[in-house]
């Protein structure tokens, strides 16, 4: 208990110290999550009870690189204004010395229960893997209850991220990502009455995928009557237009059988296809929505060279994206609360873009929403240049999507794409350091971070072999 005290109000401390460095970074972000100092990566126990959205995340408060991490607590009443609450977990106990690694939140009998991996690390190098919990009254503070599954036969300490939720059977359900002892990536089963007895039911795969060493960050949920398994899996190589960062985070659905296998009927597909995404968990609130919120990062992709860290602070949360699956996709689009963000407007609508004809408009603020209805028949290539730093391309011949940035490590222009069949509609959000694309009203989204040095125009232009013609709406965000 001391050791728990301790170690949270030394992260308090830290972030007194470093308040006004890190409120001085002009990248730091608008209208997103950010650790308050130091790193944060995945989001964790995301969940709404008795109204309220609680969202808590893998946190480092000592240095902005990775260690033993915290769960540090925002709750939100519309998931676009966050309030800091005081730190949910700490990495005080011989079970999770080595971080209280990520994990998922449910509401058992008017408690909060936090189930979360306690990472431990030998000193020969190895290392141990608990799904612990830790059960709340009131949301804010928790009391530990120690592990409640250790490592099964067949599998590798890298064991982690417990998802949990409740089958239509009224039985507890929980996934874990894992590697397999053949050093394949995996995500496994439990079952449980009581939330304190785990039954091993084994892989959550009808059949091996292999695909990658190790899944981290497992998330079952149904949608329309799919089964779909979100995993963010390591070890993919870049394969054409995809798996391009470093590690990836997607899909696959099938339907779940009587013993608990997925049948998969969709080989894995990519949930976003920006520069910066990854470890996406999800959560029903109260209205029934599937809302998922992702990192905006990836581990290991040049994360210490992140511009912020001048300021103690590195990452963000994406914004909450809800949910649909249509056309045998998953869809993705901003809450509609976002919307409640919108101040001054300025519309343009029928625009005619001749070819090799430029339109441009200078953003009042580096915080801005700026949608664009396009219709476009025949051949048509579209350039979107934003800030003289990202640029968004449509070729409508070779039907490939592009999104591009001046890298923060070395100034080059790097790009991601993918393959579209037309463009009708595009919803961007800016951040003073972030960008989200949702294209075709969450077709397809990409998102990424940039690190724009000055400069705040929006040039449009049309440089295919037909005139576009748009209707461009941009808002700033208060
Ligand atoms: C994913 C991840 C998880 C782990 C956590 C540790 O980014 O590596 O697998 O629980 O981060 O911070």
């Amino acid at each position: 208990m001391e050791r728990d005290q301790q170690l949270k109000s030394d992260a308090l401390k830290e972030i007194l110290k470093y308040k006004d460095e890190v409120e001085s970074d002009p990248y730091r972000l608008h209208y997103h999550v950010m650790p308050p100092v130091g790193l944060l990566n995945d989001p964790n126990g995301f969940i709404q009870w008795k109204g309220t959205y609680h969202l808590f995340y893998q946190w480092m408060p000592f240095k902005t690189g990775h260690g033993p991490k915290f769960w540090g607590h925002y709750t939100s009443k519309d998931l676009v204004h966050w309030q800091e609450e005081p730190i949910a977990l700490a990495p005080s106990d011989w079970f999770d010395k080595d971080g209280c690694y990520s994990g998922s939140a449910i509401i058992h009998q008017d408690q909060m229960y936090l189930f979360y991996t306690g990472n431990v690390k030998r000193e020969d190098g190895t290392r141990e893997s608990y799904q612990c919990v830790a059960i709340s009254k009131d949301g804010v503070h928790f009391e530990k209850k120690g592990p409640v599954i250790t490592l099964p036969n067949g599998y590798t300490p890298h064991f982690r991220d417990p998802k949990v939720w409740q089958g239509k059977d009224e039985l507890w359900y929980m996934v874990i990502g894992a590697q397999k002892e053949n050093l394949e990536g995996d995500a496994v089963l439990y079952q449980s009455h009581d939330l304190e007895n785990w039954e091993f039911l084994g892989s959550i795969m009808d059949k091996d995928l292999s695909l990658g060493y190790m899944w981290e960050c497992p998330d079952y949920f149904e949608l329309n009557g799919k089964g779909i398994l979100l995993f963010s899996p390591q070890g993919l190589k870049a394969s054409g237009f995809n798996y391009q960062n470093v590690y990836q985070s997607g899909y696959v659905i099938g339907d779940m059988n009587e013993q608990n296998k997925l049948q998969v009927q969709k080989g894995f597909c990519e949930l976003d296809r920006g520069f910066e995404f990854y470890a996406p968990q999800t959560m029903l609130d109260e209205q029934s929505r599937r809302i998922l919120i992702g990192w905006m990062g990836v581990p290991d992709q040049d994360e210490d060279k992140q511009p912020t860290i001048d300021h103690k602070w590195v990452h963000s949360m994406t914004l909450p994206r809800q949910l649909t699956w249509k056309e045998d996709k998953l869809y993705q689009t901003p809450v509609k609360e976002l919307e409640t963000l919108r101040s001054k407007m300025v519309n343009h609508s029928d625009l005619e873009l001749d070819v090799n004809e430029q339109f441009s408009f200078e953003l009042e603020n580096s915080a801005s929403e700026i949608e664009a209805k396009i219709n476009s028949e025949g051949t048509s290539l579209l350039e979107i240049n934003i800030r003289d730093n990202v640029r968004i391309i449509f070729n409508s011949n070779q039907k490939l999507f592009t999104l591009e940035r001046k890298s923060y490590v070395d100034g080059l222009v790097e790009r991601r794409q993918c393959i579209l069949d037309h463009l009708s509609h595009l919803q961007i959000f800016l951040d003073t350091s972030s960008i989200e694309v949702f294209v075709n009203k969450g077709e397809e989204v990409f998102t990424a971070r940039f690190f724009p040095y000055k400069g705040k125009d929006v040039r449009i232009r049309s440089i295919g072999e037909k005139k576009i013609q748009m209707e461009v709406t941009c808002w700033t965000i208060k």
